[in-house]
């Protein structure tokens, strides 16, 4: 590498700009870079630059040098620091080595990737399991395999962006209808030709507002139209219906569903995705699919520690119960505080607040963070467009004591920031 390559970027240096002919490839992100500098230029911190210097517990962690709560993670069942979950991973790292070096399909499945399937198979009581590197790539890789050209693939407008980006990668053609609209699901469906498969793409939870699906009625509609059905239940996963399952078992349409897709980095408490599903011909898949096939597989401690969270999370019914309650608690709090909230009731572990401008926003996360509590903030491309969200997301392991602190927290910024009076 040249002296001039390690030159880090600096716009006031025309040399690092790049060659003088030809388009500048990066000025379409001119805009973004404008925007962000005119904020930070406000003296405001980057909200999507934190460090969380050291993690004291699924719900604790070090950032800025002060002890903050934890308010803006994925960490619903409080898995990460489990002494089980946490001695398997230890184990698995000292017997089988730091990682793979290889796809499921070549040299990258070990007995740790199959127990992790088996764990799934138990969890959601089904045929098959198919665990992939993350829950984005088992998106990608259904979406992009299982509809071609002459198919069409039929999802709610919000869907997650790996459930768009696997439309992108494959050849299927694309029909969205109106986030968690019963009718405009059926009145799209009943527009297709006849010919070509249909495939309706549904989220149990919806992540940016914490909302819901209308699952049996979105179900009972798609069967209709003979349409094979996926449900995306990473926010659901952990603490929705009997056996946590998730918003489909909830939802009594567990028979009706083709595919669930689901991630180990919420619930679970680590990184992975999979598909579940009774389909005869399932077993196909591990052949077909790229974002299977063309990937290393999840390091030996990373499936270890996803096992042994699933099996946990079968008898979890108190962590459970406990969840709800917070998730009730804080929904109730805010409203009573007067936040805008993106729900009418807590429908899940996420409590989104819509705030009015991504000025006022920023500065409601940063007076939270400076008082010790972190949350997430969300904008477009993220949120649908115009939308500026701080989302809460709770824990199992956050006491009814912190759920307290918190809203205390947000009475403090909310006044300061004029968000309620
Ligand atoms: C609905 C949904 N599906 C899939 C994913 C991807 O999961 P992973 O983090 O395992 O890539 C996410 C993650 O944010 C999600 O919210």
């Amino acid at each position: 590498m040249t002296e001039a390559a390690r030159t880090p970027y600096d716009p006031a240096d025309e040399t690092a700009i790049g060659p003088s002919h030809g388009r500048d490839l990066f000025s379409k992100f001119d805009p973004l870079i404008q925007e962000r500098e005119a904020l930070l230029a406000t003296g405001v911190r980057d909200p999507f630059g934190l460090v969380m210097e050291k993690v004291l517990s699924p719900t604790r962690a070090i950032v800025n040098g002060k002890e903050t709560i934890l308010l803006g993670t994925y960490n619903y069942m409080g898995m990460t620091f489990d002494p089980d979950v946490v001695a398997a991973g230890k184990q698995a790292l000292d017997e089988f080595g730091s990682g793979t070096t290889g796809s499921r399909v070549l040299n990258g499945t070990y007995q740790g990737h199959r127990e992790c399937e088996e764990a799934l198979k138990e969890f959601y009581g089904t045929r098959y399991a198919m665990v992939f590197s993350t829950g984005y790539q088992a998106n990608l890789g259904l979406m992009s395999t299982i509809a071609g050209k002459e198919d069409y693939i039929i999802l709610d407008a919000d869907s997650h962006a790996s459930i768009y980006d696997g439309c992108a990668l494959g050849t299927a053609q694309i029909v969205r209808f109106r986030h968690n609209s019963v009718e405009d699901l059926d009145k799209r469906l009943g527009r297709l030709p006849k010919e070509g498969g249909r495939l309706v793409v549904l989220e149990g939870v919806y992540s940016m507002l914490g909302d819901i699906a209308p699952l049996k009625e979105m179900v009972e509609v798609a069967k209709r139209h003979g349409a094979m059905i996926v449900v995306d239940e990473a926010h659901g996963m952990g603490f929705f219906g009997e056996n946590g399952r998730g918003v489909f078992e909830e939802a009594g349409v567990a028979d009706d569903v083709d595919f669930v897709v689901g991630t180990f980095s919420k619930s679970v408490g680590t990184v992975g995705g999979f598909i579940v599903s009774n389909h005869p011909k399932f077993e196909v898949l591990r052949l077909v699919c790229r974002p299977y096939v063309f990937t290393a597989s999840l390091p030996p401690s990373v499936v270890a520690t996803a096992a042994t969270s699933i099996r946990k999370l079968m008898h979890a019914g108190e962590k459970r119960a406990h969840l709800w309650e917070n998730s009730r608690k804080l929904h109730k709090g805010l409203r009573d505080l007067g936040f805008n909230i993106a729900t009418p009731e807590a429908q899940s572990a996420i409590i989104a607040i819509l705030l009015p401008d991504q000025d006022t926003t920023v500065r409601m996360w940063q007076g939270l963070l400076e008082q010790g509590v972190y949350v997430n903030m969300a904008r477009p491309p993220a949120t649908p467009a115009g939308m500026y969200l701080l989302r809460c997301s709770l824990c199992a392991d956050h006491t009814s004591e912190e759920v307290e602190q918190i809203l205390g927290m947000f009475a403090t910024a909310g006044r300061a920031t004029g968000c309620i009076a």
